[in-house]
């Protein structure tokens, strides 16, 4: 299994989250975590697994990710299993009541990765995640990277599904 990480991250936490993250999965094969800014067509050759983590920024993912992956031709992840988190300011620390009501309009920013990362052929591994900061620079919420580790371990135990399997409903009799 080869796995490239891509993050965005400005003040460090989504790179915590996604370091975390690629420990656990490279106990099953190589490894590459790397700014999205670094990240060449090359080294999307021959993966078996992206994972794409990125900041929360006005509702929605980070402006890097989210060009980089509009910019992916059609395609791009046939035949890879794909999995996206996100890092965001916990709800109970957005005092603002405004700010909060749109945060839940808006839902969370990883989704829309997430589909966009399926409507370049990816499958989904596992449902997306998010991590909770304590304020807009961080720190992670107490517990997070181990949350981080332990979502991995369930991408990691998925992946050991067939695509097929996952989601499928379990055989009758
Ligand atoms: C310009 C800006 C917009 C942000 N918008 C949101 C937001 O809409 N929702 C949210 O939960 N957090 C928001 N945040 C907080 C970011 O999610 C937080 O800074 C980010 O997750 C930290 O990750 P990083 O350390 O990897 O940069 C925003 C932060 C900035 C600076």
């Amino acid at each position: 299994m080869t796995t490239l990480v891509v993050f965005e991250s400005y003040f460090g936490n989504t790179e915590m989250v996604a370091r975390a993250v690629a420990e656990v999965l490279g106990a099953d094969g190589p490894v590459r975590t790397l700014r999205v800014a670094e990240v060449e067509a090359g080294h999307l050759e021959g993966l078996t697994v992206l994972v794409v983590g990125t900041p929360t920024r006005q509702f929605r993912g980070g402006p890097g990710i989210r060009a980089w992956l509009a910019k992916q031709p059609p395609g791009r992840c046939a035949g890879m299993r794909v999995a996206a988190f996100d890092t965001r300011v916990d709800p109970l620390a957005m005092r603002n009541p405004v700010e909060r009501l749109v945060a839940n309009a808006f839902g969370p920013a990883v989704g829309p990765i997430e589909r966009h990362l399926q409507r370049l052929g990816g499958t989904l591994v596992g449902p997306a995640e998010g991590f909770a900061l304590e304020s807009s620079t961080g720190p992670l919420r107490p517990g997070e990277t181990n949350r981080a580790r332990s979502w991995a371990r369930g991408l990691l135990g998925a992946l050991g599904d067939p695509p097929s399997a996952i989601g499928a409903p379990p055989p009758s009799g």
